[in-house]
């Protein structure tokens, strides 16, 4: 089974990083997850899922309803002693999910400057696979620039856009076909879209 990070930055959007949490756990893979600040805060806003300072594990678990049987791991965006900021930890693919500008512009620097951050930047110098999903609009110069430096440097964006032709009925609908393309673009079997097969 595979092992993935997880990154919930504070773009809008958390539902997207918990349903990939919660479906990389229900196919049987191990998944670490880093919250940045503002991720949690954001989080906290959108889904009322406040993650605790102590228990952190346990209340996410709880939160998604996953087994708790040590696949999941979540993990303090300032603990930069963990095992995912070295590259001699086997990563399948980390996604940040969904990613803020902010984030991705310091990726894009090369900053490091958390754990979260610094997992990004081991997946791009050890040439894993980096996806990032993005949430924002209308986008900056910036914004695209550092877009293009991270797809320069490896990595995949893959942005928070829902299509219409699947004829979506439900946020869940919406919030499915996005992660369900992302599980497609890092190789994890799933059945949360229905595959175009001609109109
Ligand atoms: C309710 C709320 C929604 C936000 N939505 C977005 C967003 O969609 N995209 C984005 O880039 N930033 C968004 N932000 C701003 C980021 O949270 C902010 O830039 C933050 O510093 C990002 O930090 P992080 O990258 O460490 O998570 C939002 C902030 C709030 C409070």
């Amino acid at each position: 089974m595979g092992v993935y990070t997880v990154v919930v930055t504070g773009a809008s959007g958390s539902a997207y990083g918990m349903r990939l949490v919660e479906q990389l756990l229900s196919r049987g893979h191990g998944v670490t997850v880093i919250f940045t600040e503002a991720g949690r805060q954001v989080t906290a806003y959108e889904l009322g899922f406040a993650l605790p300072e102590n228990g952190a594990r346990e209340a996410l678990v709880s939160f998604l309803q996953a087994p708790s049987d040590g696949r999941l791991r979540v993990v303090r965006d300032d603990d930069i002693f963990d095992a995912v900021s070295s590259g001699t930890r086997k990563v399948d693919a980390m996604i940040v999910c969904p990613a803020s500008m902010g984030f991705i512009g310091s990726v894009a620097a090369g900053l490091a400057s958390d754990l979260a951050e610094r997992a990004a930047d081991v997946q791009l110098k050890e040439r894993r696979p980096l996806v990032f999903v993005p949430r924002e609009t209308p986008l900056n110069l910036i914004h695209l620039r550092n877009m293009t430096t991270l797809t320069e440097a490896g990595a995949v964006i893959v942005p928070a856009m829902p299509a219409f032709y699947s004829k979506p009925r439900s946020i869940d609908d919406l919030v499915n076909f996005v992660v369900g393309k992302v599980l497609d673009v890092v190789g994890v079997e799933h059945d949360l879209l229905k595959r175009w097969d001609g109109a």
